[in-house]
């Protein structure tokens, strides 16, 4: 249900299917440029309230043109921070979308972390990365789906933060875990199979092992 008087912001179809997902009290969108997540949580009454977060006041300025549009005064609060290194206590659901997965693993770095913590990722570059590395963090997959817009594939990676994280399969960690298996997932793996044969054929036997059992994964998963 609604939360303001105000009509949806719009926005990509990815961030569509990363609001699609947000369930929440409270939201901070870290690099949140436009504020489009921050504003549009609050519209379609994911959350009561959120916080729009940038490093940079260019994108925060923008933010704030958008909050203003949208009459959000009291309820989409902008904040200038790198990353989650200010966040408020009363967070319960944070979304990282746009980036690669390195920035989002530096911003890991100076998070607080606390258990309970709902995380939305969707990483631009280095999904498989960015997988590798959560445990470390004390993040956990939940599920996943997969997005196809404007000619890109992008995940969404629904985490929480918990003690005793499962340790991913190979399967897993090259391809999600838990993912939606729907019409764009399967088309992303026929994707992956064709980009990753045509690597492999021109690279000589015994090199390039990591990805030929990604794509030996893939061919029994598809
Ligand atoms: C490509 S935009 C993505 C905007 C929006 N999240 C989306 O997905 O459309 C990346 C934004 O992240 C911000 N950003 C980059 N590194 C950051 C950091 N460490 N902390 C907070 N914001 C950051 C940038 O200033 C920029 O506004």
């Amino acid at each position: 249900m609604s939360n303001t008087n105000s009509k949806p912001i719009e926005c990509s179809l990815r961030l569509m299917e990363l609001l699609e997902w947000i369930e929440g009290e409270v939201l901070a969108d870290i690099g949140c440029d436009h504020a489009y997540v921050a504003c549009n949580a609050v519209i379609l009454g994911k959350v009561k309230k959120s916080y729009a977060c940038d490093i940079a006041q260019g994108p925060l300025d923008r933010a704030i043109e958008t909050i203003q549009e949208c009459q959000l005064e009291e309820k989409v609060i902008p904040i200038l921070m790198n990353g989650m290194e200010k966040l408020p206590e009363d967070v319960d659901i944070v979304t990282i979308a746009g980036m690669g997965a390195m920035t989002i693993l530096e911003i890991f770095d100076k998070a607080p972390l606390k258990t309970g913590l709902r995380l939305l990722l969707s990483p631009h570059k280095d999904a498989q990365k960015l997988r590798e590395h959560l445990k470390e963090y004390s993040i956990e997959i939940l599920r996943e789906k997969m997005v196809y817009d404007e000619g890109h594939y992008y995940p969404v990676l629904d985490c929480i933060v918990k003690e005793d994280v499962a340790t991913l399969s190979l399967q897993e960690t090259f391809l999600g875990r838990n993912v939606v298996y729907n019409v764009v997932y399967s088309q992303f793996l026929n994707y992956e199979k064709n980009k990753l044969s045509k690597i492999l054929a021109n690279m000589p036997e015994g090199k390039g092992q990591e990805l030929r059992s990604k794509l030996d994964i893939i061919k029994n998963t598809h």
